[in-house]
């Protein structure tokens, strides 16, 4: 090998060994990239009535691990739901029921398939759609 070809290969594995090194130390300390979890949407929290109360209890418990907090979505876990792709015209209340009881095969975003969400009730996931639809509307979602 020529000097000059064995320059080239040193430099080429010293710069992937900054790429890895530089990979290890930007990772958080739980192995997660920087932003998991962040929201990925601005929602306006309006005032909430009883039922929608009742959904936001239920959402947190079964849904905000992956949809977020006010349903704005965690970067890396789950898409928001307060956005245009569910509005009413396009994501009807059914397919929230669907989505509880059969899971979602990832079609719209890059999250992965949502799995069947076993811990939630029909009743639960009616109070949650009218907990979603009222943040929806709150943000210009109709
Ligand atoms: C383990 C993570 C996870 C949990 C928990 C979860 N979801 Fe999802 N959900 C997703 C992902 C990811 C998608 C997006 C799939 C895609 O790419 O379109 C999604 C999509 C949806 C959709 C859109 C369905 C469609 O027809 O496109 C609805 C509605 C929904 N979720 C409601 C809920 C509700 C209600 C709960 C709680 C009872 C819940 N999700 C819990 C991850 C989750």
């Amino acid at each position: 090998m020529s000097a000059f070809r064995e320059n080239r290969m040193v430099i080429a594995i010293a710069a992937l060994a900054i790429v890895a090194a530089g990979y290890w130390f930007t990772r958080s300390p739980d192995g997660m990239e920087a932003g998991m979890g962040a929201p990925l949407a601005e929602v306006m929290v309006p005032a909430l009535d009883s039922v929608a109360m009742r959904g936001e209890a239920a959402f947190n418990d079964n849904c905000a691990a992956c949809h977020g907090k006010n349903a704005a979505g965690r970067n890396g876990m789950g898409p928001p739901l307060v956005h245009i792709i569910y509005e009413p015209n396009h994501h009807s209340d059914g397919a929230f029921f669907f989505a509880a009881a059969n899971g979602v095969r990832s079609h719209h975003w890059q999250f992965g398939n949502m799995p069947p969400v076993e811990s939630v009730s029909e009743d639960e996931v009616r109070d949650i759609v009218a907990y979603v639809r009222t943040l929806q509307r709150a943000n210009g979602i109709n």
